[in-house]
């Protein structure tokens, strides 16, 4: 409504409302280096492509006369209600696209209302974004290291930082094939812009002979070699465990298999995604992979999803089948690299009006009545 009032005025929005908009203005106005690194995907891009393809593909089927002038959109996940089924995905090495990145972004979610989970490669140290925080709540992404002082030292500073959610992203025990990071040799974590959380560590300090501004080749290296574990399977969920007080999410979940054994490991949430397409080239389209995973755990588990999501009826159609809430990643990148903090909130209103206004018009007053028989597929 604010927007139908400007009108009177004239005044239009500084950042275009469809977000699918958002990708080409950043890329005519930050051009093709940091913007390379946000809508780069694995592979040949398929994934990222497919995960588009597989929310279109689907459609709502609205339902009439069902009083919905007044609409609760809040969603109960973890122990906790969201105002909304919404949160911002963790990225790494937000100051590639804006110089105030992670504690901008923080500060957007918070005065939004909004979960914001802060990437263990942010490029600042995790405890100033939880100041930039405030009252909201904070979930930190982990990339599990190698080395376990390292792992239990990320998880105490966590925790001490007032972080609550912990989500462990399984599907990066190696970074992917990413040719727009390789030909452009724009590796950001080589560039020492997302190691942050690492250089400011204790645990991490230990391993080094020299402090990294005096030997910045080998703290990359020893960054490198721990980022994260190839060896790692699923009995060394226990340390985690042992090493977290909160709520424990795993990210990257796509086979119902994996699902039920979080759910057995006793994991307080999955998240269905396949990293916005830049993991696995090829692999299933998170969407399409959603509604197995939600039929094998949704009643014992906590089912969040990413990748794709760029609409409100995306965050409808999600819901639909079978997520409690969504996670949303590269709009809100490009809104922070486009208007900084501004930008950010510009991307999370627009989300949420529209997600609002196409729950109403589908004939809901709430995302608890949002069914797997709300869409079909298209024919096409
Ligand atoms: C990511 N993602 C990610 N995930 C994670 O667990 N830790 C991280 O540090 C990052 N870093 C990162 C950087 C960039 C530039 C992108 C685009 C993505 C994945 C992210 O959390 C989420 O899964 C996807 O972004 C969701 O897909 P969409 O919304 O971008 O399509």
């Amino acid at each position: 409504y604010e927007i139908y009032l400007n009108g009177l005025t004239g005044a239009v929005p500084r950042l275009p409302t469809d977000l699918t908009r958002l990708e080409a203005l950043a890329e005519q106005r930050l051009g093709p280096g940091p913007v390379g690194y946000v809508a780069g995907g694995a592979g040949d891009g398929s994934t990222a492509r497919a995960n588009r393809a597989a929310l279109r593909r689907r459609r709502i089927v609205p339902r009439m006369l069902r009083d919905v002038h007044e609409r609760d959109l809040s969603v109960e996940v973890l122990g906790r209600t969201l105002p909304a089924p919404v949160a911002l995905a963790p990225v790494g090495v937000l100051s590639i696209m804006h110089p105030e990145a992670e504690p901008a972004a923080a500060r957007a979610a918070a005065a939004q209302g909004v979960p914001y989970v802060l990437s263990s490669a942010s490029s600042t140290p995790m405890e100033q974004v939880a100041e930039a925080m405030g009252d909201a709540e904070r979930w930190f992404q982990l990339y599990w290291p190698k080395d376990r002082e390292v792992a239990r030292s990320f998880l105490g500073r966590a925790g001490a930082a007032g972080y609550s959610v912990l989500v462990v992203t399984l599907d990066t025990p190696l970074l992917a094939w990413r040719p727009r990071d390789l030909d452009q040799a724009y590796l950001p974590f080589l560039h020492g812009v997302g190691t942050a959380n690492y250089f400011s560590d204790p645990a991490f300090r230990a391993g080094l002979a020299k402090p990294p501004q005096e030997d910045m080749n080998a703290a990359v290296a020893h960054f490198v070699g721990m980022f994260a574990d190839p060896s790692k399977t699923w009995p060394d969920l226990a340390f985690l465990r042992e090493n977290w007080a909160g709520p424990i999410v795993l990210k990257g979940i796509l086979h119902p298999d994996d699902a039920r054994a979080a759910a057995d490991a006793g994991m307080d949430g999955v998240i269905v995604s396949n990293h916005g397409g830049r993991q696995v080239a090829g692999a299933v389209a998170a969407a399409d992979a959603l509604p197995r995973v939600a039929e094998a755990v949704g009643d014992r588990t906590a089912v969040l999803f990413d990748s794709g999501v760029r609409t409100g009826d995306d965050v409808f159609k999600a819901l639909a089948l079978g997520a409690r809430a969504v996670l949303v990643g590269r709009p809100y990148v490009y809104g922070l690299g486009l208007d900084g903090q501004a930008g950010v909130e510009h991307v999370i209103r627009c989300l949420l009006a529209e997600f609002d206004l196409t729950l109403a018009l589908a004939g809901h007053a709430s995302p608890a009545t949002v069914r797997a028989a709300d869409l079909v597929e298209d024919p096409a």
